[in-house]
């Protein structure tokens, strides 16, 4: 059963300077709506009971959001404003299932995951990359039915321009099990066009095993210097972890690139 989810937030986002200078890049509206909050939809679509948030002191603006309480129910008892009150009730159910964890020195996804295992209690557990945003078919939803078929770890991938391979993850396929589904030989993290493997990229959705915490633990600085889980993954691999890229249906926004984050707002209000 995947009941927790956990979403890194601790980055700087210098990738959407200046609008990242004072704010956190996952509160940024798309389309009317802070980011984060088509991730959080999409956990709990996906009948996700507990989401660890990773974040960093620099970002308590984020925790600041879901516990403006006090700040709702001032203006409510002035005003009942139906919205209001609505927006207040989301809130309220959002933070019911939302827990803190702290990553203060941005050391990678990798250091992130690791911040959060205390609290993962299932022998699986999903992780959602807050600047991918995916529309249209809840891809989460759909890798914990692969999941269940196949009892493996699952990321989330889709086929990326040759020269572009080195924004990403990239895996090499091992075999096809069906359609959208490949067992994975091996991934690497942000390789060079020469070096690429393929170019089948990670998405930002990964189902992990909690092995992987034992695995990040044993890990040396990579790729810019940071703990990767990508090369993790790769250890869990070569322990013969059965992991599969699931090629996923919904539409892909990267929102974490400036050209991106604006398309994402228009891409979303065409639903
Ligand atoms: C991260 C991962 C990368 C993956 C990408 C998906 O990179 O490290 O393997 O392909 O997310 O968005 P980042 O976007 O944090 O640079």
């Amino acid at each position: 059963m995947i009941k927790q989810a956990i979403i890194p937030l601790a980055g700087l986002g210098t990738r959407l300077l200046p609008l990242t200078s004072v704010f956190a890049k996952e509160l940024l509206p798309i389309n009317g709506r802070p980011g984060v909050e088509y991730i959080i939809d999409e956990c709990i679509d996906a009948g996700i009971k507990e989401i660890v948030f990773i974040i960093s002191t620099k970002k308590l603006m984020i925790k600041k959001y879901f516990y403006s309480d006090q700040f709702y129910k001032n203006i409510i008892k002035k005003k009942k404003d139906p919205r209001i009150i609505n927006e207040y009730k989301k809130i309220l159910k959002y933070k019911n299932k939302i827990k803190f964890v702290f990553q203060n020195i941005p050391k990678g996804t990798g250091d992130a995951v690791l911040k959060t295992e205390k609290y993962i209690k299932n022998k699986y557990f999903l992780m959602l990359l807050p600047d991918d945003l995916i529309i249209r078919k809840n891809c989460s939803k759909s890798m914990i039915k692969v999941h269940k078929k196949y009892q493996a770890s699952v990321m989330a991938s889709m086929k990326v321009k040759k020269n572009n391979v080195s924004r990403w993850g990239i895996y090499k396929i091992n075999k096809k099990l069906n359609k959208r589904n490949y067992v994975i030989d091996g991934v690497v993290e942000k390789p060079s066009v020469k070096k690429a493997p393929s170019n089948n990229a990670v998405i930002g959705r990964y189902i992990l095993p909690r092995t992987i915490f034992k695995k990040i633990k044993s890990l040396k600085p990579g790729k810019g210097k940071e703990i990767h889980i990508t090369d993790a993954i790769q250890l869990l691999i070569n322990d013969k972890e059965k992991f599969i890229a699931h090629n996923f249906e919904g539409k892909y926004l990267d929102c974490g690139t400036m050209s991106g984050y604006i398309n994402s707002s228009k891409e979303i209000g065409k639903i």
